[in-house]
């Protein structure tokens, strides 16, 4: 059969284009002893991967330019040579940026897709789901009653990190471009909300908005955000640093804040971290996202892109703001 898949070009320097990647057809043949064919049917497209296309080893290997880039992929198991796995099985790998592949079975997990849809396990369920969890459980220790204020609010991550908050008894402060984003913070339980594009002083805006400094910030921003995270919060404040987007681009290294010693005035306490080294919480976060779900405290929002020739868009769209919740390429 054929299988159409998305190739890295050439590492890109600053802000990536559709030039970087191109759309290559090939065969693939019928599944050898021990093997499955999968066609993907959902695709995530993520902010880290801009730093596996730099051409450096970051914490994970870059992409290989002419070869079929990687990523979050759930599929279904369309033919089993492999007694593990039985035809229309559902699958998650990191096998994405591809209509189909073959597999031996090391790397694919089974999902469950009687209790959610399958894309979920790419958001909510998924490693999104669990960085929110990681940074807030672990990174930050959120305290119910404190006062939160998670950037990107209106994103994959961020949009899980208010209501998890939410549902910790923390009260949240988000950040979001433009007002529709905002209105969706709102809609998710922060109880207040500030356009960073609207503001001139992000700092005084968030400190209005909590009424007071803020406890803990999650951070996924950087940059500007990260400046005025420093200014806001209060003494033995903690920051998750989660990511940092509003830096994945710049072609070349950006001064300082010039308020960084607030970490030694104020003994902030900043910790930044990888989720997949913090597997060890995956059955705590299982156990409080079921319960949050059945208490009716999670709703989740897509923003799907179609057909594998779209997948460089949706991803270039994270950068552009474009998603509302996760940012997924339906195949
Ligand atoms: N540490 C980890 O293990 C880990 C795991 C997953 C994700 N992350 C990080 O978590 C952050 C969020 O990831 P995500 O998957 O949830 O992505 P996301 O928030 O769903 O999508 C990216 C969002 O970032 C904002 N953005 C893009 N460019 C920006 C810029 N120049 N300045 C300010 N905001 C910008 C946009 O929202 P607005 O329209 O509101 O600006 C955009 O919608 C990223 O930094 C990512 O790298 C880290």
């Amino acid at each position: 059969m054929k299988s159409r898949e998305i190739h890295l070009t050439a590492y890109p320097k600053g802000e990536p284009g559709p030039d970087n990647f191109e759309l290559a057809e090939v065969d693939i043949v019928a599944p050898g002893n021990g093997e499955v064919l999968v066609q993907n049917r959902w695709l995530s497209v993520d902010p880290y991967m801009r730093g596996r296309m730099s051409g450096m080893r970051t914490y994970v290997d870059p992409f290989q330019i002419g070869q079929a880039m990687e990523g979050g992929a759930v599929g279904e198991v369309i033919e089993s040579n492999n007694p593990k796995f039985a035809k229309g099985d559902w699958v998650m790998s990191m096998q994405g940026w591809r209509e189909a592949y073959l597999s031996d079975g090391k790397g694919l997990q089974k999902i469950d897709t009687s209790l959610l849809p399958p894309q979920a396990y790419l958001h909510i369920a998924g490693l999104t789901g669990m960085t929110a969890y990681v940074g807030l459980k672990r990174m930050i220790d959120l305290k119910e009653g404190e006062t939160l204020w998670m950037s990107a609010g209106a994103g994959a991550v961020g949009s899980a990190g208010i209501q998890f908050a939410k549902a910790m008894g923390a009260k949240v402060v988000a950040t979001a471009g433009g007002k529709e984003k905002c209105d969706f913070c709102l809609e998710l339980g922060a109880d207040a909300v500030v356009d960073y594009k609207q503001t001139d002083y992000l700092a005084k805006s968030v400190r209005e908005a909590a009424g007071g400094g803020v406890d803990a910030y999650f951070e996924n921003v950087g940059g500007t955000h990260w400046t005025a995270a420093l200014e806001v919060l209060k003494p033995k404040g903690r920051i998750a640093v989660c990511g940092m987007i509003q830096r994945y681009n710049d072609a070349s290294a950006q001064p300082m804040p010039d308020n960084l010693t607030n970490i030694i005035a104020k003994s902030l306490r900043v910790q930044g971290f990888i989720v997949s080294d913090h597997m060890d919480l995956l059955g705590d976060f299982m156990t409080d996202l079921s319960s949050w779900m059945m208490a009716g405290k999670i709703q989740t929002r897509e923003t799907v892109k179609d057909g594998i020739e779209s997948t460089p868009d949706a991803f270039l769209g994270l950068f552009r703001g474009e998603n509302f919740g996760k940012m997924l390429v339906k195949l």
